[in-house]
């Protein structure tokens, strides 16, 4: 392979030499060594004994136990409930000043104090490499907490242009009424800390649901804030069932918005639940639902296109995180003139990655780590299985996994003639890529394609050097995608550069990292006053 691709990919790799490897280790080893009980935490308390257990595991290393987390009773639900209520009372009314300096608090401590044991929880409870844990945990997670703060700042500051005379004119923006679940992925440390945090960051009080897989890290994140001044209650910390702890939730008139990141399916299974209870007057309020949800992305290659360029990014996009990204590359439309030597690259460059324990001090270096957790693992392990004996695929590289140690699934890629193959609609959550050729006179054709193929319309990316191949995309596949990238990986959203999000089966859109996230956890008052 050319030099250009693999030393891009090596950068990519996470070859950063500005850690401190020793102290990254020594984080790693005290987790390791002493293992964590993680209990709920509710107006502050901490809540362990008396409660069902489950263990948390490396998915890199399964022998590896690295402690337990109590899992909420229904009484510890109502209990949240409750104090999530009462904190508000002071809670609403605390200055945004004072507000937002634990907010910004917590994005300090997190990137000098805690910065190696947040890289260590991330890593070792979710199997990301520590590339992806800094991205993550320390870049996303910090940038998210900051910029909402500013974006805040500008809300509140914004008052009616007009002024007439005899008469002031003001908005209030206030908190939501009653309180906000916030139901979180494993997949971002980032997106869990966003989901429970700018909802208190906005003078709001939250019940967190974390995800079972990703506990360690959500967790330190919770004691973070706590540290950097949270007053108790305002985030109610409480792992467990999701079933029973939604059912609790959804069941209190007090409950007044949902702030989730999922699959699709949970989502729309939730907001059936709000719903209902919504037509039966259950609520004070119409509930605001935020949602954001899977993708089928899609890497659309032109003839046009920089072969390296797209092979890099189609790389990165497609395997990077395990492909455990809801933006992952999962569909790839490569024009057939650039076919043979696209594939040839790209194959080529996807079997030099070996995925491996990123904990251990073999691993550290590595690309690629394990997928979260057994689910996940089977799924992968049926679909790929299912290739050999689907006349419709055939596979390019990969298809082996293995779960003896860690839940390690290579890398794969396959090719379809069938358009419309589930491997073209499904979201697998995995580092597994699907390829179409189309004839190069049938661009239009495969735009239409893209359009309609999937429920989707999260991410997505055209490769071109002819400017109107691109303009075509941007106009053809306008809903296709909620972030549009041009010769560039569909991944990869940086907080304050690029926001996030996507409509169709893919969410509410409401634009993680947008200074219109903020607005979506306060509900405004107008106020006129006559003299
Ligand atoms: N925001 C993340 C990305 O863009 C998920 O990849």
């Amino acid at each position: 392979a050319p030099a250009y691709i693999t030393n891009q990919t090596n950068k990519a790799f996470g070859r950063d030499d500005r850690l401190d490897w020793d102290l990254l280790k020594s984080e790693i080893f005290s987790l390791t060594d002493e293992p964590t009980e993680v209990p709920l935490v509710i107006n502050g308390e901490e809540v362990f004994s008396g409660r069902e257990k489950a263990p948390i595991i490396n998915p890199g290393n399964l022998k590896q136990t690295l402690g337990q987390y109590a899992k909420a009773t229904p009484e510890d639900v109502d209990k949240a409930i409750q104090t999530s209520l009462e904190a508000k009372k002071e809670w609403a009314n605390t200055s945004f000043a004072d507000r937002a300096s634990i907010f910004l608090k917590t994005a300090e401590l997190i990137t000098t104090k805690y910065r190696y044991k947040m890289l260590a929880a991330t890593m070792l409870g979710q199997g990301k490499n520590v590339f992806q844990a800094e991205i993550d945990c320390i870049g996303e997670l910090s940038d998210f907490l900051r910029l909402n703060t500013k974006w805040a700042a500008e809300l509140y500051a914004s008052q009616p242009e007009k002024a007439a005379q005899g008469v002031w004119n003001r908005v209030e923006y206030r908190p939501l009424e009653g309180f906000v679940y916030a139901v979180t992925p494993f997949n971002f440390v980032a997106i869990a800390g966003n989901l429970a945090g700018t909802p208190a960051l906005m003078g709001n009080t939250v019940v967190w649901k974390p995800s079972d897989s990703s506990i360690l890290s959500n967790y330190l994140v919770y004691k973070i804030f706590e540290e950097a001044g949270l007053p108790k209650g305002v985030i109610n910390f409480i792992p467990g069932d999701p079933v029973l702890i939604s059912e609790k939730v959804f069941s209190s008139s007090a409950f007044n918005a949902l702030h989730f990141t999922g699959s699709t399916q949970v989502f729309r299974s939730l907001w059936g639940e709000i719903a209902k209870n919504v037509s039966e007057g259950v609520y004070k309020d119409f509930p605001r639902i935020v949602g954001e949800t899977g993708g089928k992305n899609f890497h659309l290659i032109h003839r046009s296109a920089d072969l390296e360029n797209a092979v890099y990014n189609t790389l990165r996009g497609a395997f990077e995180f395990q492909g455990q990204k809801c933006s992952a590359t999962s569909r790839c439309y490569v024009a057939q003139s650039i076919w043979p030597e696209f594939k040839k690259l790209l194959v080529e460059e996807t079997e030099k990655i070996v995925p491996a324990n990123t904990t251990s001090s073999e691993g550290l270096h590595s690309f690629l780590g394990p997928v979260i957790h057994e689910r996940s693992f089977d799924k992968l392990a049926k679909g790929i299985d299912s290739i050999k004996s689907d006349p419709e695929l055939q596979l390019l590289t990969g298809g082996k996994y293995n779960k003896s140690q860690g839940y390690f699934v290579q890398p794969t890629i396959v090719q379809t003639k069938n358009p419309s193959h589930k491997f073209m609609k499904q979201e697998f959550f995995g580092p597994l890529l699907t390829c179409y050729v189309y004839p190069d006179q049938q661009y239009e054709e495969v735009l239409a394609l893209i359009d309609s193929t999937s429920q989707y319309g999260l991410t997505g990316s055209v490769f071109a050097t002819d400017r109107s191949a691109i303009r075509l995309a941007e106009e053809k596949l306008r809903y296709a995608a909620g972030n549009f990238y041009i010769n560039d990986k569909c991944t990869g959203a940086v907080v304050g550069q690029q926001c996030f999000g996507g409509s169709r089966a893919s969410g509410t859109n409401d634009k993680a990292g947008s200074s219109h996230f903020v607005s979506r956890w306060v509900t405004p008052r107008a106020i006129k006053e006559n003299f």
